[in-house]
This record gives C-alpha cells, sequence and structure tokens, in this order.
C-alpha cells in the first residue's frame, strides 16, 4: 500500500528535472500550428474554420488541448482568439474602473504599490458597466470551448485585470488556486489525490490586451511542470526556485491572444524592462462546477443587466445562438446545487433547473427584461432556506 500524504521538508527534485527535458512530440497535437519552446500554439482562425468544416473536429480539439494540459507541456497559446477592436473596446472599459478605483486602497498579493493596476472581479465589474460590451466579448467561442475541455459544462468565469506598468517586477514562481494558495506545510495537510485533484478544479487564463513583446514580461511559464507530484510544496524550495530561472520559457503576445495553462503549471509574470509598455491583460481563473471559485460573483445582477442586451443582439442578428449561449455560461451560474431541495425540488430529473437554463429557454422565448428578472428573482427564492 502506497503512503497517501507528501512530505514538504524533503523534496526529490530529480523528477522535476527529468519532466522539464521532455518535449512534445508534434504528432500529439495535430491541430497545433507550432511548438515554440514547448508551448503549444493555435491559430484561431485555423481551427474556426477546421470546426465549420467538420462539427467533430471541435470535440477532437477540446480533448488535443486537454492532453497539452494534463499530459502534454501544460500551456497553450490560442492566437488571435479575440477580436482586436473588441478588446480595445473592453479595455477603455477596464481603464474607467481603474480610474474609477484609483486612491482606494488595496492589496496586491505578489506585486509592491504603484508597481500596477489591479482591478478584482473585472468580470462583473464589465458587466455591471457596460453589459452590451461584456456579452459581446464573453460570446467568445475559444475561451468558451477551452473552458468546456478542461472541466466540463457549467464552468465559473472569475476575471481580474492586471495592468503591469514599466518597471513592475517579475513574481516568484507558483502554482495557483487551490493548492497553489497555501503555505507547503497546509497543503502537505491533504492527501496525494487532492494536489491531482487541485489541477482540475481551475484552468488558468490570461487575454492580452495589448501587444506583449517580451521585454514588457509576458507570463514566465516552466512547460511540463504540472506534471510533478510535489508541484505545490515548493515555495520554500530555493532549488526549485533556481531550476525555474534556469529553465522557464516566455513567449510574446500579441493583443486578442489567449493563453491557456495548467494551474498547476509553475509559472510567474515577467518584469516589465520596457520603456513604456502598460502591460494590460485580463486574467481569468475558470472553476469547474464542482469547486469553490475565489471571488464571490453576483451571477443574479449580471445576469438581470446583461440579459436585455443579449436579447437584443438576438434580435438584432449581431450574435449566433451558439455566441448567445458561450455568453449565458459566463454569466449565469450553470450548476443546480446547492440549493433548497424543499423550496426547488428536482422535478421531472435529478437536479432543479438552474440559472443558466432559466436564461436560455428565457432568451428562447423572447421575454421581457421584466418577466426575466421576476422569473431569476423568484429562481433566487426559492434556493434560499429562510
Ligand atoms: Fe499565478
Amino acid at each position: 500500500m502506497s503512503f497517501n500524504y507528501l512530505n514538504h521538508e524533503q523534496i526529490d527534485l530529480e523528477p522535476l528535472k527529468a519532466l522539464i527535458c521532455s518535449s512534445v512530440a508534434p504528432d500529439n497535437v495535430a491541430f497545433a500550428e507550432a511548438i515554440s519552446s514547448q508551448v503549444v500554439i493555435y491559430s484561431a482562425d485555423k481551427l474556426r474554420a477546421q470546426i465549420q468544416q467538420e462539427r467533430s473536429n471541435l470535440r477532437k480539439i477540446q480533448s488535443e488541448w486537454h492532453w497539452v494540459w494534463q499530459d502534454g507541456p501544460g500551456v497553450l497559446v490560442i492566437k488571435g482568439a479575440f477580436d482586436q477592436a473588441l478588446v480595445d473596446e473592453a479595455s477603455e472599459a477596464f481603464r474607467e474602473i481603474i480610474e474609477r478605483e484609483r486612491g482606494i486602497s488595496r492589496g496586491d498579493h505578489f506585486a509592491k504599490p504603484g508597481a500596477n493596476d489591479r482591478v478584482w472581479n473585472a468580470q462583473e465589474k464589465l458587466a455591471l458597466l457596460a453589459p452590451n460590451l461584456y456579452a459581446r466579448y464573453y460570446a467568445n467561442d475559444m475561451l468558451a470551448w477551452a473552458c468546456e475541455a478542461w472541466m466540463g459544462p457549467a464552468y465559473q468565469i472569475t476575471s481580474q485585470v492586471n495592468s503591469v506598468n514599466p518597471g513592475g517586477e517579475a513574481q516568484v514562481p507558483h502554482r495557483d488556486y487551490h493548492l497553489g494558495f497555501m503555505t507547503p506545510e497546509q497543503a502537505s495537510q491533504y492527501p496525494v489525490s487532492v494536489h491531482r485533484l487541485s489541477a482540475h478544479l481551475t484552468l488558468q487564463s490570461a487575454i492580452a490586451h495589448v501587444d506583449m513583446p517580451v521585454e514588457s514580461g509576458p507570463t514566465l511559464l516552466l512547460p511540463h511542470s504540472q506534471k510533478f507530484s510535489h508541484g505545490y510544496l515548493l515555495a520554500n524550495t530555493p532549488e526549485a526556485h533556481e531550476i525555474f530561472a534556469q529553465h522557464r520559457v516566455q513567449l510574446p503576445l500579441e493583443k486578442g491572444d489567449l493563453l491557456l495553462f495548467s494551474p498547476a503549471l509553475l509559472h510567474a509574470a515577467g518584469s516589465n524592462v520596457s520603456r513604456d509598455i502598460k502591460r494590460m491583460a485580463n486574467l481569468l481563473q475558470i472553476s469547474s462546477a464542482f469547486g469553490r471559485a475565489m471571488e464571490t460573483v453576483d451571477r443574479l445582477a449580471m445576469s438581470g443587466l446583461v440579459y436585455p442586451e443579449l436579447l437584443k443582439l438576438k434580435q438584432a442578428g449581431a450574435l449566433s445562438s451558439q455566441q448567445i449561449a458561450h455568453a449565458v455560461a459566463a454569466t449565469a451560474e450553470g450548476y443546480a446545487f446547492p440549493t433548497n431541495l424543499d423550496r426547488d425540488p428536482p422535478i421531472g430529473g435529478l437536479a432543479p433547473k438552474n440559472q443558466q437554463a432559466l436564461m436560455l429557454a428565457a432568451l428562447e422565448q423572447g421575454w421581457s427584461a421584466e418577466k426575466f428578472s421576476e422569473e431569476l428573482d423568484a429562481h433566487a427564492e426559492r434556493r434560499r432556506t429562510n
């Protein structure tokens, strides 16, 4: 019988060294454009054309992405995933939020004051400030398909904007939420199966809001490191930081590119040594329906505000039904539980109706904003216990 706990005081780094010497066989990534420094690169235009041509390619592409995150190098980039003009529009809105919040004292977990501008819960703030723009931005196909590829439906998006100013320093290498946000002592209290599970509960992602040449400090990545068994316990291991410094890779990104990586991949934001590039990215952390997201998001308020805009965009033919579904998936709660089963019983199935299903039905039947709002409130009321 194997011992099911990991020792955080004695870590053998040899397996990590072996892992980071591995290299991806091109046969494993048939839909990719290139493999650059072990990062798998895709072209959004090409993927869209391949899916349009043959719908079954979508599942094949999703399966390939899943392989990249789990068994491959752990990181991929989809070039041109977002329309650049739309990204600019969203950047303007984010800058407006940054200006509005300036002066309010807040902390950042990795940066010194003034080195960056951070918008926590940027998803809800964008939905509240500019619901029409929000709907068009989150109608994105590549993002929705990637989330689904890692965690299946009913995923929960949260977003934080980070704009790193020239002079902003690199982060220390780390893994991300859940266990990545614990000390090695805390993480070592979880059995080894939870170390493996943690990587499957979230997906890390960044949408480049500006062109990011290497001097502006795009994310430093250690491909293949997500497969190291003791990766959540390395915070106090200087030799591991040394390995990271020697072997990490860094890829320039263009505005609209989508970077997606396993939360178990060792990574760190780079130093911005450019003269004048404010490196703005929308950092998305996508959570499984089965996990707790890091941020509180008021999906009831967002759904109420975004619904009339989605209806307009649908009626004007500006968004396809597929794009509408992606925006709904980003906005409303897609999982039925937890709920109050006294008041919200699972009639006609195993689970009561969830917020996403309600929103999709409303859009399908063209409910007025008032009717949707009433039904949404009634739905929320049924789930309460008091
Ligand atoms: Fe991180």
